[in-house]
């Protein structure tokens, strides 16, 4: 079982600007919950225990958001608002957080070495915080990489999904032994290839299971053109290593919801509003209005 998660949530978020200047990207609200709580949740149901969240300045909001807020809960009391104070039960959550900085952005890679004395000696999972896997974070790959992990004594365990293939240019995408099933071994990585370039259009979907083995590779890799240490790179050193990296992909069905440009954080808001039990159908409603130009 894997224990232990580390989500970076140090980036500026510059694609979504302005509304990232001056709050983090991960406390942007889709529907009822800022997106950082998905991420959280679904680690919860998939047996995480403890989280380090990898911060930099302008991050506190997610401490607190995590913290209790006894003033609060005390006036939701007093005011009997119990349905209220319902919203928030996730301070319960008896799952241990850690905050740490990176202090100066150097990439994914560099941010996931911010999180090597947490990780110790045993496999961890790596969990991006401006990705929600399935609707309301309902998603159990986590589950299935940690047992490929297991089974397969790899290295890595990877989360893909499939993209149009003009899209590549956005992600890390796996180049497949062969096909077979949902889970199968990766033979290299490139980080966002043009199309033409691309060995498949089986992206990286934000989620990595690794053994402790992967600090010396990202101390090995070189930045990338724009200085930036890229954790593809460092996976990449793995399979020329000849460690086994393995993929698992989404199942049919399962969407990662990518909160990190403005098109697909609208789409991922719309969608999550719609399946809201309470206020969903009359949401949908409006849109019906709107879409109709009423
Ligand atoms: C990062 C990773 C990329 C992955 C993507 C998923 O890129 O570097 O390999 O496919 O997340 O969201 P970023 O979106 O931070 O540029």
């Amino acid at each position: 079982m894997i224990k232990s998660a580390i989500v970076p949530v140090a980036g500026h978020g510059t694609r979504l600007l302005p509304a990232t200047k001056s709050q983090p990207k991960e406390m942007l609200p889709v529907a009822r919950k800022p997106i950082v709580q998905y991420v959280v949740e679904e680690l919860v149901k998939n047996g995480i225990e403890q989280i380090l969240f990898v911060t930099g300045r302008s991050k506190t909001s997610i401490e607190n958001h995590f913290d209790h807020d006894p003033e609060l809960a005390r006036a939701l009391h007093a005011s009997n608002k119990h349905d209220l104070l319902s919203e928030l039960d996730f301070e319960e959550m008896r799952t241990h957080f850690f905050y740490t900085r990176q202090r100066l952005q150097k990439g994914l890679g560099d941010a996931i070495l911010c999180g090597e004395n947490f990780a110790g000696e045993d496999a961890f999972l790596v969990a991006l915080g401006d990705s929600i896997l399935g609707l309301n974070a309902s998603s159990r790959v986590v589950t299935r990489m940690a047992e490929i992990f297991e089974a397969k004594r790899a290295s890595c365990v990877i989360a893909v999904e499939e993209v149009p293939p003009e899209e590549t240019g956005h992600y890390g995408i796996v180049q497949p032994e062969h096909l077979d099933g949902d889970a199968f071994r990766v033979v290299d990585l490139i980080e966002k290839p043009a199309p033409e370039e691309a060995p498949s259009n089986l992206a990286i979907a934000g989620r990595y299971v690794f053994s402790p083995l992967i600090f010396d590779m990202i101390r090995r890799i070189q930045p990338d053109k724009r200085g930036e240490i890229q954790i593809t790179d460092a996976i990449r050193l793995l399979c020329e290593e000849g460690k086994r990296v393995m993929a698992v992909k989404l199942p049919p069905g399962e969407k990662r919801y990518d909160i990190g440009n403005f098109p697909s954080y609208f789409e991922t808001f719309v969608e999550f509003a719609l399946a809201d039990p309470v206020h969903g159908a009359a949401f949908r409603k409006v849109l019906e209005r709107l879409l109709a130009g009423q």
